[in-house]
This record gives C-alpha cells, structure tokens and sequence, in this order.
C-alpha cells in the first residue's frame, strides 16, 4: 500500500476494498476518494468537482454506487468498496472495458472510471440493461468530451451476451 503523508486527526478505519481487507488510518476528516487515490494508491478513482456533482468519484459501497468524494472515509469503516481497479480479471478486461476500447467510448478517459463503476451497480440491480435504464444509470456522471452516443453504444452491444458482467 502507498505511504499517506497525512497530518491532523486521524482515525484507524477498516476497509475491504476490491477483495480485499485493509486497515488504514485516515484523517477523520477526509474523503474516501481522497483515501482511495492518494493512501492506497487507487487512482484510477478520479476526483473532478470534488462536491458530488460529475460522477468521476464513483465506486461501490456495499454494492452500490456512491460518489466517493462526498463521503468521509471513517464513514466507510467496516464496509466493502469497489473500485475500477477491481474490475479487470488479471490482464483480461472487464467485457463493459473491453467495449468501451473498441466502441472508441472515450476521448480523455476522465469520467470512464466513474461510467463503468455506475453501470456495474445498475447491473447488479437489474440484471441487464435497456437503453433508457442504461441512461438513468450514467444520468449522474459528466462526460465532458461529449462520448455519450458511444458510451451507450458500447454499453448496448455487450447486453445480450451470456456472460457475467457485474
Ligand atoms: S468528483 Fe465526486 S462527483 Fe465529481
Ligand atoms: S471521455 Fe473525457 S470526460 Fe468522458
């Protein structure tokens, strides 16, 4: 794990993130974002408007998405998280990955952590998606280089097939 250089108050917090269970001490006044990129070394959790408002931050809580910049670590103590990170199987990319690359559903690559994390969870909470719950599920996260019209093409082309995508 990456060395945190905190300093204030903190707090020791258990965390299972992708698997996989960790104590961290965290200052008790920081995000889990904040905790996620710069204690543990997951960057792949983007911090953009820091105030819940873009959906770069996304990861899962339990199971479901949250944007993990507007949550307090210590809050998160005791709890399963998911990060983008975890999604990969080894050198294999997740199948939603692995459409984004070839349905070219990105530009900068800024909001796709954050995309994939929010329809993974409306995934598991529908089993599969259509395109408007596809777009209800992404309704939260900003793409500002406008990739949309292939997000959800990417998204769509991977729907009928029989494997595991949550
Ligand atoms: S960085 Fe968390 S919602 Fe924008
Ligand atoms: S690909 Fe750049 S913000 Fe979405």
């Amino acid at each position: 794990m990456a060395e945190a250089r905190w300093s204030g108050e903190q707090r020791c917090i258990s965390l299972r993130v992708n698997g996989r269970s960790h104590e961290v001490e965290v200052p008790v006044h920081a995000t889990l974002a904040t905790v996620l990129r710069d204690g543990m070394g997951l960057t792949g959790t983007k911090i953009a408007c820091d105030q819940a408002a873009c959906g770069a931050c996304t990861v899962l809580l339990d199971g479901r998405s949250i944007f993990s910049c507007h949550l307090l670590a210590a809050q998160a103590h005791g709890r399963s998280v998911e990060t983008v990170e975890g999604l990969a199987d080894g050198d294999a990319l997740h199948p939603l990955q692995a459409a984004f690359v070839e349905h070219d559903a990105l530009q900068c690559g800024f909001c796709t952590p954050g995309m994939l994390m929010a329809i993974v969870a409306a995934l598991r909470a529908h089993g599969t998606l259509d395109r408007p719950q596809l777009i209800a599920a992404i309704s939260g996260n900003l793409c500002r280089c406008g990739a949309y019209p292939h997000i959800v093409e990417a998204v769509l082309s991977v729907m009928s097939g029989a494997r595991d995508l949550t």
